[in-house]
């Protein structure tokens, strides 16, 4: 048990959650303090630290794992599915108008844990993810193998923002069980697009923005009451849907079904 939770910080805490300072930290650190239960770690997440945990995943794997995703989007017919029994994994494209909810423009892509998994995505994924479960207080595997028959499943989405502006607006994730946002970096800023990419608010409502400062295989981590958002990805060029420029990501979390 973690001498300190998130869970008790919220009990005491009521306050909105801001950005403080931008910490590098090598991955195998990042892992070793999560294991020995490092209080200060989530103590400085919650009040608003932001971690950029470097070499968390291999580069190459996530750059063909993102060319082959994308071949896979530009084939095959893009759909949306509720977590139900027999959701499958899916693509979807949501320009602007599209039911979300808040207003973004971006490219989709949805696993789930119990479905096929060609990418190897889980596997990839799962040790992360078993330390985001620890540090959050939960039970490593509780919802990992979960299926829809169940309140919540794990859930992998990767995102494409392509350039033509693709954003999401400020957000965060107060509601969500999951306690932190870990998003993995799939693309370089000045290389696969120039302009725009994620942003976090700091207590004078300045936009500090990120992607300058992350490489791919990096792991963005930041606690759920963070308000950030995606500035739109090069506003000035068209939209080609077909291209695989623009501002990738990967995010995993326990997300609900549609049973409940
Ligand atoms: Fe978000």
């Amino acid at each position: 048990m973690n001498s300190i939770s998130f869970a008790e910080l919220e009990k005491s805490h009521f306050t909105n959650v801001f950005a403080r300072n931008i910490i590098k930290i090598e991955y195998q650190e990042y892992k070793n303090r999560i294991l020995k239960n490092d209080s200060e770690l989530i103590e400085s997440l919650f009040f608003g630290d932001i971690y950029i945990v470097k070499n968390a995943y291999k580069k190459k794997l996530l750059e063909k794992i993102r060319s082959e995703l994308h071949e896979w989007g530009t084939k095959t017919k893009a759909s949306y599915h509720e977590i139900k029994e027999g959701v499958p994994n899916f693509h979807r494209i949501l320009d602007k108008d599209g039911k979300f909810y808040v207003s973004s423009k971006w490219h989709g892509y949805y696993f789930f844990n119990f479905n096929k998994d060609p990418w190897n995505i889980f596997n990839i994924a799962e040790e992360k993810y078993f330390l985001n479960q620890k540090i959050m207080g939960f039970n490593e595997k509780e919802t990992f193998n979960n299926s829809p028959k169940d309140k919540y499943v794990t859930r992998v989405w990767i995102v494409q923002y392509p350039q033509g502006g693709g954003y999401i607006q400020a957000h965060d994730h107060s509601s969500d069980v999951f306690c932190l946002a870990n998003i993995a970096i799939m693309s370089e800023k000045g290389k696969d697009y120039n302009n725009g990419g994620i942003y976090f608010i700091d207590e004078n409502a300045n936009k500090i923005f990120i992607d300058d400062q992350v490489e791919v295989g990096d792991l963005l981590v930041t606690y759920k009451r963070q308000v950030h958002g995606v500035d739109p990805v090069d506003p000035n060029i068209k939209t080609d849907w077909k291209s695989e420029k623009g501002r990738w990501v990967m995010m995993y979390g326990n997300v609900p079904t549609n049973n409940y």
